[in-house]
């Protein structure tokens, strides 16, 4: 049994948890305010005195929340009904009854941090759709297209390498296209540095050309289990009947860069016949600053279609294709947004399990995945993945993450408190990378 004595909470001064909560959190809604500000006009252009007035009520619960969380006062439920504000509402209930201290009241400070920092991102939403008829307004929608724009040679970059890729893809042999296979899993990893939430909201795009880096950056993958999705998928390859399907599932992360590079990855997927079908899961509503929406998906295929360069355009027009021919799915769930950890998902999401348990393979991106699939607990470094994902077991599943929070399962003895020794912030720069895998071999 996982006792909640061994989630991280927030009252270890001076920890990740804590600091992103004093610092990050107050940083990201002041963000997010001023980017009310500045769309004043365009609402008024939208809608009148009534855009005005609804910008004016978003910024002032947007002020209060940040007031509420620097000066550590309850967690109050969510007020506004959405589709989720029930879930939400009872999962604050059951952090209450987890309390032993006299008001029994969930703090900023003294709570869960997966839970806080959830919570925070929620109730942006809430401000936002207690503003109608702003309730649409992406406060992050600007940060996410300016990383996409700053990254824009690393882009260019990599849709050429996968256009040159395709011309010559029915040639390669096994271990050719093992070596891409590798090549486009990394490139996918390493784009998770570009979180937008870790930086506070600050540009944190890709500048340099990644393909030429990856030889360098391999001795920052902690865990190295891309063999394994190889062999799983490309045995499936041999074994396959005509016409039968292999699924990958891809719980995205990032919007801009990353998400480039996870659709690098799937496009690549299909033409090397490794899969046939790749179903990809979005954010609901803005998310972890950067997470990506339907919105974003939609935007950046649009973006990339449009390119200047016609092999660039080439991808973005492909991309496209493949959503119309249902080769790539979208789908959207409001349990991603909940914050609860995967291991609740066969009872508070069971259609979404169902649709999981339908995948060859799951890939799941991102930092703040990994804390949901291992409960943000302080699990020993070299307590086994498959132990903690405490039950979730839909499909076989890989994490591909940057280390951005202070968990991780899975290492050597010794390794972490190696690391530990030689470099103490080792688990929440991003440096470090992870693809840990879960599954029969
Ligand atoms: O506070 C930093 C942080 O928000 C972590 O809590 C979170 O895990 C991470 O950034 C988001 O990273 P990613 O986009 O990789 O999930
Ligand atoms: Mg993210």
């Amino acid at each position: 049994i996982v006792s909640a004595f061994f989630v991280f909470t927030l009252s270890l001064m001076m920890s990740f948890a804590y600091l992103t909560i004093k610092d990050r959190i107050p940083q990201i809604l002041t963000k997010a305010i001023d980017t009310l500000h500045r769309h004043k006009n365009e609402m008024f252009e939208k809608h009148g005195e009534k855009g005005i007035e609804a910008e004016k009520k978003a910024i002032s619960l947007l002020s209060k929340l940040r007031n509420e969380s620097q000066t550590d006062k309850p967690i109050v439920p969510l007020v506004e009904k959405f589709a989720d504000t029930d879930i939400w509402n009872q999962y604050l209930e059951h952090q209450q009854g987890l309390l032993n201290d006299s008001d029994g009241k969930p703090r900023w400070f003294y709570s869960p941090w997966l839970f806080v920092e959830c919570y925070m991102y929620r109730r942006i939403h809430e401000a936002v759709i207690q503003s109608p008829p702003i309730d649409d307004f992406d406060v992050f929608k600007e940060s996410k297209e300016q990383n996409f724009f700053e990254s824009q040679e690393s882009i260019m970059t990599l849709c050429i390498h996968l256009r040159e890729l395709m011309q010559i893809i029915e040639h390669l042999d096994e271990n050719q296209l093992k070596d891409e296979f590798f090549k486009l899993l990394q490139i996918s990893l390493w784009g998770n540095k570009c979180d937008l939430s870790l930086s506070g909201g600050e540009s944190s795009s890709q500048k340099t050309n990644v393909i030429n880096s990856l030889e360098d950056l391999k001795p920052f993958i902690l865990v190295n289990d891309m063999e394994h999705l190889w062999s799983l998928l490309s045995n499936h390859k041999k074994t396959r009947e005509k016409a039968s399907i292999v699924r990958v599932d891809i719980v995205l992360d990032n919007s801009g860069f990353e998400l480039v590079t996870d659709l690098i990855l799937a496009d690549f997927l299909l033409s090397s016949k490794l899969a046939t079908e790749i179903h990809f899961y979005g954010k609901m509503i803005p998310w972890f600053v950067s997470d990506t929406t339907i919105h974003d998906f939609n935007w950046l295929i649009e973006q990339v279609k449009y390119s200047d360069h016609k092999w660039v355009s080439e991808c973005g027009a492909n991309w496209e294709n493949y959503v119309k021919t249902g080769r790539w799915v979208y789908h959207d769930h409001i349990f991603w947004t909940l914050p609860h950890e995967f291991c609740a998902m066969s009872q508070v999401a069971p259609d979404l399990y169902a649709e999981l348990q339908k995948a060859h393979l799951i890939l799941f991106k991102g930092d703040l995945n990994y804390r949901k699939l291992t409960g943000d607990r302080k699990w020993e470094f070299t307590v086994p993945f498959y132990q903690a994902l405490n039950g979730f077991h839909p499909a076989p599943l890989c994490s591909i993450r940057t280390l951005k929070a202070e968990i991780q399962v899975g290492l050597q003895p010794g390794q972490g408190e190696q690391l530990t020794a030689s470099e103490p912030n080792w688990l929440t720069t991003g440096k470090y990378g992870v693809f840990q895998f879960d599954g029969p071999l």
